[in-house]
């Protein structure tokens, strides 16, 4: 107890060196239900802001199973792990992705998160206020279910998108995740995937917008849909992501209205940005207690 204790006051204590001018939007990616299309969902934006010009930094943060890498055709050396033991520095294990995004690869053993020491406190904290370059946008693929590990890389963001299907027992659990999340993000966005056409999404959509307001006072942000089809299966396979592989299939050009519709959200609707060096301390704060 007194351990954990004096592990939170040391992270109180410790300032970001990020400027505020060096806030970026931090935006979770997480569903409730698995398997509902987080990981194509994170990658494949992330990519087609990243084609739009912005510069995106895609986290990762499955702890489970790590899977980003297997959707990009990509075999990580080194991640989080070499870099808490010292052996490697953040920007050895950062990875280039396409379009310019940069990828933090997983750390499938970082369940541990709850159980570092002081001084490995230190170097996450260091390590991740000191990652260099523009940045706009920090995406983090969340593992599947409603684990504190998963909650608590929602709460420590500003901003979350809530995947669902249409089918009732994603809803539910897409409902489950925004009441224990919505009194501590600032905005959530919804996502309608795998769906026939834009009707069946808006009525999902629909159905969890009321729901929130109804029960939570709360209004999420409808963001868009994403058409269900095979070459979505076809490019996992490939491991080249969809955008890439089928530029011009529905699935792509959902994907391309989704990303603009985020862009054109900000900045006066109002999620505030946040430095990654914030972002991380919140996380070990939530993770800690
Ligand atoms: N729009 C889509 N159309 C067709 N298939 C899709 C679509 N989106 C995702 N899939 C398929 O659904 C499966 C799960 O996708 P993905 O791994 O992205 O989900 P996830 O939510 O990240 O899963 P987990 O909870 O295990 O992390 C994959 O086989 C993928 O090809
Ligand atoms: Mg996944």
């Amino acid at each position: 107890m007194n351990d954990q204790a004096s592990k939170l006051r040391s992270l109180r204590k410790q300032r970001s060196p990020l400027k505020v001018s060096d806030s970026v939007r931090v935006i979770a990616v997480t569903s409730g239900k698995g398997g509902v299309g987080k990981t194509n969902f994170a990658v494949n934006v992330s990519i087609a802001l990243g084609k739009m010009g912005k510069h995106v930094l895609l986290v990762d943060a499955d702890l489970g199973l790590a899977n980003v890498d297997l959707l990009i055709g990509m075999t990580p050396e080194y991640n989080l792990f070499h870099v808490l033991n010292g052996e490697k520095s953040m920007s050895d294990i950062i990875i280039p992705g396409p379009d310019g995004i940069r990828i933090i690869p997983g750390a499938s053993g970082l369940y541990s998160l709850a159980n570092l020491t002081e001084s490995e406190i230190d170097i996450l904290i260091k390590a991740f206020s000191n990652i260099d370059g523009p940045l706009d946008f920090m995406v983090i693929d969340t593992g599947a279910g409603i684990s504190k590990n998963v909650i608590n890389f929602v709460k420590a963001s500003n901003e979350v998108i809530v995947i669902t299907t249409p089918e009732h027992t994603a809803l539910a659990d897409a409902y489950a995740v925004i009441k224990l999340v919505y009194d501590s993000v600032e905005r959530i966005h919804i996502v309608i995937n795998k769906v026939d056409n834009y009707k069946v999404a808006e009525i999902t959509a629909q159905k969890l917008i009321s729901t929130s307001k109804k029960f939570l006072n709360i209004s999420l942000n409808y963001l868009g849909f994403v058409l269900e089809d095979r070459t979505v299966l076809q490019s996992n396979m490939d491991q080249v992501p969809f955008i890439d592989k089928y530029p011009n299939s529905l699935p792509s050009k959902c994907i391309t209205n989704i990303a603009r519709k985020l862009i054109s959200d900000e900045p006066d609707l109002g999620p505030s940005n946040q430095t990654i060096g914030g972002w991380i301390k919140k996380l070990l704060s939530f993770m800690l207690k």
